[in-house]
């Protein structure tokens, strides 16, 4: 735990090893598996953190100015249905949105913490300390974690609102996504609540294009992900040689994005002792990124025992931000 006085504390449940031992396993796992996959999670080192804020910014990437859109109508209604003192914010990043919460919360009178948690340590100490900056009389309790694994880290004390926004929940594949909402559910008390901002299904070009923007931000992003397996794990993987590819699985409902093999190709990985054939066209998923219908969202949230208190969306319609309580 680092401490800067006592209004800044950063608990650190994932420590650079940690880090790099999970993964290695990831990798290792990922790798022989057959179709080849990678968590999510790896995109975010400093560099790809800094690629997913310039992807935030892309005209063709909707979902971050639809969920602030969502956020700045209804930020008094979701601090005074809410009343908590503790706003807990799960992927948090560079909490930029999250500001619009925190000065509702603030306000209101009753905000006294905010604790960001994320798995990419060096985001998370610059967002800690610029908000901390900004909103001097709250203490700031950060969290170097990954939310699939540590939320036994989150504070119990105070009234809670958790908030998972971005669309991040997107992100987990759904056995995963249902494993987490059951322990989120669980680490919630009566009178707890959950903000979930989820990405709403919709035309197949619309998504593609904001997946794959003219302009390489994505790819980049994706390919990062390869700079990040080279760096840490001493691999020789050349990012010329793959192509960023996203395409809507209409089946599933969710953006299949990954990296494809433009030829038949051999990578080592010098620190697993590894090497990996890739074939030509053969793709290495990287993410994927649900869309979700209402209906079906709220059963998923109703298999967990969570009860729906308010649904918005953005006025198109595009985006949705969703508050959940656990019934007394
Ligand atoms: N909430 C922000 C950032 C979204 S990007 C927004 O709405 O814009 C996703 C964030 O989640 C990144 O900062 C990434 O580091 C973090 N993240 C992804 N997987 C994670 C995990 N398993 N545990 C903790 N943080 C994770
Ligand atoms: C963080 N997450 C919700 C983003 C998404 O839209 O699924 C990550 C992303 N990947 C490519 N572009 C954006």
């Amino acid at each position: 735990m680092i401490r800067a006085g006592d209004q800044l504390q950063i608990d650190v449940r994932l420590t650079p090893g940690e880090l790099r031992a999970a993964l290695r396993e990831d990798v290792r796992t990922g790798l022989c598996a057959s179709p080849k996959w990678l968590p999510a999670k790896w995109h975010y080192d400093e560099a790809g953190s800094l690629l997913f804020d310039q992807i935030t910014q892309l005209p063709e990437y909707y979902p971050t100015r639809r969920e602030r859109e969502i956020l700045a109508a209804r930020v008094d209604e979701i601090a005074q249905l809410s009343q908590a003192d503790t706003l807990i914010e799960l992927g948090s990043g560079t909490s930029e949105k999250t500001r619009l919460l925190l000065s509702a919360l603030a306000a209101a009178g009753r905000l006294r913490r905010f604790v960001p948690f994320d798995v990419s340590e060096a985001i998370l100490r610059d967002s800690a300390t610029a908000i901390l900056a900004e909103y001097p009389g709250i203490r700031v309790c950060g969290i170097v974690g990954d939310f699939e694994r540590h939320l036994d880290a989150l504070p119990r004390d105070g009234r809670r609102l958790v908030a998972f926004l971005g669309g991040t929940i997107g992100n987990l594949r759904p056995r995963a996504r249902a494993q987490l909402l059951a322990a989120l559910a669980r680490s919630l008390d009566s009178g707890d609540q959950l903000l979930l901002g989820a990405d709403l299904v919709k035309p197949r070009e619309r998504l593609e294009a904001a997946y794959d923007d003219p302009g390489g931000f994505s790819a980049r992003f994706s390919l990062n992900l390869l700079t990040v397996l080279n760096r840490e794990l001493g691999a020789d993987f050349d990012s010329a040689q793959f192509r960023h590819d996203a395409v809507w699985d209409a089946e599933h409902e969710w953006m299949e994005i990954g990296l494809v093999s433009l030829r038949e190709q051999r990578v080592t990985l010098r620190e697993l002792d590894m090497a990996v054939e890739f074939g030509q066209g053969e793709k290495l998923h990287t993410e994927i990124s649900a869309k979700f219908r209402r209906e079906a969202l709220t059963a998923e949230l109703a298999a967990v025992e969570l009860a729906p208190v308010r649904f918005w969306t953005d006025e198109a319609g595009e985006y949705s931000l969703s508050l959940w309580s656990r019934p007394q």
